[in-house]
């Protein structure tokens, strides 16, 4: 991890937030190739929920919504994590629940945990809500605390109404969103695995009742394919259902995608059957009515909801942890991020190898008709070797070199960051050519 995080930093894809201020706990900035790596990402699950298929639609819904949504929820009365501290020398503060688990992992008695860091003895648990509070107007007044979504589930299930009036769809269909959830997350968050702030990617799939456990194990499957279709190595995927005592208190079963992170299997996506608790409470919170009914039979229910949620955060660690590689070439030390080209923040660097003779001006030129196309760089910035190595680091897949034999024939030579081979190839049909190999799966 601290390689990967290290590279991030260096590279500017990703960095401590207020840096100059000395940081601010479990919160980052992402830099330039940071967001391109984010977007391609959202790209790819806009693709995969909304482009490829006629029952989801999108939605962007707010992120302070009326207070009354999180006591309907049951996130004001249930969402914490059980806090202790260490009695000891080092007075840190843990959530009992990852101490136990890794105790159970471990093989030792999750009753006996002490404190990992010092073995001091812990304080007794107590529940510590994860929402963030904050006030509408200019005065603390009752009425006024409102909270920054922990969930962006919940917007969701505020437009259900609307979105069955104007979307003209019935169950099954889904509806979309990808925005800033905000956790007050007291633990340590493991770079950007665990942040206070963190934009969630969740899919609210509406269905009738009697199929909500095949839709529940469609969307399993539909997600694991999911992250295997970004190039990530299905060997360091799996699936975790959640035993009884660890089901959020909304749902009836939950299973995780996890993946073999640096600091082990963690989870990555939850796949939760919430049936109908949220439309119900909602419902009951609100006096309106939430239910379908369906025309040609007269049916009148609820629907259940099958809810895959993702972290974006977590996909973009997953790809950089995943894609990380370390090897040699000419005796001399390579990083390389070995990313799915259609993850690569940049496509193709053009490349002039000397900075004169009309090089520079051509590969500027091949630079700007490919742009168009594709996120492509222009660098003339030190030798070929270091140029090609700085690409190497933030997965460029493809090196395109204007040399003198480029002024004679207009060719160029096509370099693959992975297989470091070298290919002759004209400059006409180029944007093509990668084009082409982009789309490929
Ligand atoms: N609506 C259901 C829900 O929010 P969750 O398992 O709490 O379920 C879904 O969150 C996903 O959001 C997680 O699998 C994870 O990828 C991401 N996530 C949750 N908390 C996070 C945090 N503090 N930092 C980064 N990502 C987080």
């Amino acid at each position: 991890m601290d390689e990967v995080v290290a590279l991030c930093k260096r590279r500017g894809l990703i960095f401590p937030a207020s840096e100059i201020y000395g940081g601010i706990a479990n919160t980052y900035d992402y830099g330039h190739y940071g967001v391109l790596l984010k977007r391609n990402v959202t790209d790819a699950w806009w693709k995969a929920m909304i482009q490829e298929r006629d029952d989801i639609v999108a939605l962007d819904s707010a992120i302070i919504q009326h207070p009354r949504t999180w006591e309907a929820s049951g996130h004001l009365a249930g969402f914490s994590d059980p806090l202790v501290q260490c009695l000891g020398k080092c007075k840190k503060r843990w959530r009992l629940d990852h101490l136990q688990e890794a105790a159970v992992e471990a093989g030792e008695d999750p009753a006996a945990v002490r404190c990992p860091q010092c073995g001091g003895e812990l304080t007794e648990p107590r529940a510590f809500n994860l929402m963030f509070q904050t006030n509408i107007g200019p005065v603390q007044e009752e009425g006024s605390t409102v909270f920054l979504r922990p969930e962006t589930a919940q917007g969701i299930f505020l437009d259900f109404k609307t979105t069955l009036q104007y979307a003209r769809k019935k169950p099954p269909f889904g509806i979309a969103q990808i925005g800033k959830s905000f956790r007050n997350e007291i633990t340590p968050g493991n770079f950007i695995f665990r942040t206070l702030e963190f934009e969630q990617m969740e899919m609210e799939f509406f269905v009738p009742p009697d199929e909500a456990p095949n839709w529940h194990e469609y969307w399993i499957n539909e997600r694991l394919e999911w992250y295997v279709s970004l190039g990530v190595d299905r060997d360091k995927l799996r699936l975790r259902p959640h035993g009884p005592e660890e089901l959020s208190h909304y749902s009836s079963a939950t299973s995780d995608i996890e993946y073999l992170f640096p600091i082990g299997w963690s989870e990555l996506e939850g796949i939760a059957n919430r049936g109908d608790f949220d439309l119900k409470q909602h419902a009951e919170h609100s006096g309106q009515k939430l239910d379908y009914v369906d025309t040609a039979t007269g049916d009148r229910y609820v629907p259940y909801v099958i809810e895959p949620a993702a972290g974006l955060g977590r996909t973009v660690l997953t790809l950089l942890c995943d894609a990380y590689d370390e090897d040699e070439i000419g005796g001399e030390q390579r990083t390389v991020l070995r990313l799915q080209p259609s993850m690569a923040p940049i496509k193709a660097a053009v490349l002039p190898l000397v900075n004169k003779d009309g090089q520079p001006e051509k590969a500027r030129a091949i630079y700007e008709e490919l742009r168009s196309r594709m996120s492509a760089e222009y660098d003339t910035g030190g030798s070929i070797g270091k140029r090609y190595r700085r690409q190497d680091e933030i997965g460029t897949p493809w090196g395109i070199t204007v040399d003198h034999q480029t002024m004679e024939d207009d060719t160029v030579t096509l370099r693959d960051r992975d297989t470091l081979e070298q290919v002759r190839l004209p400059v006409a049909g180029l944007a093509d050519e990668l084009a082409g190999r982009l789309e490929r799966p």
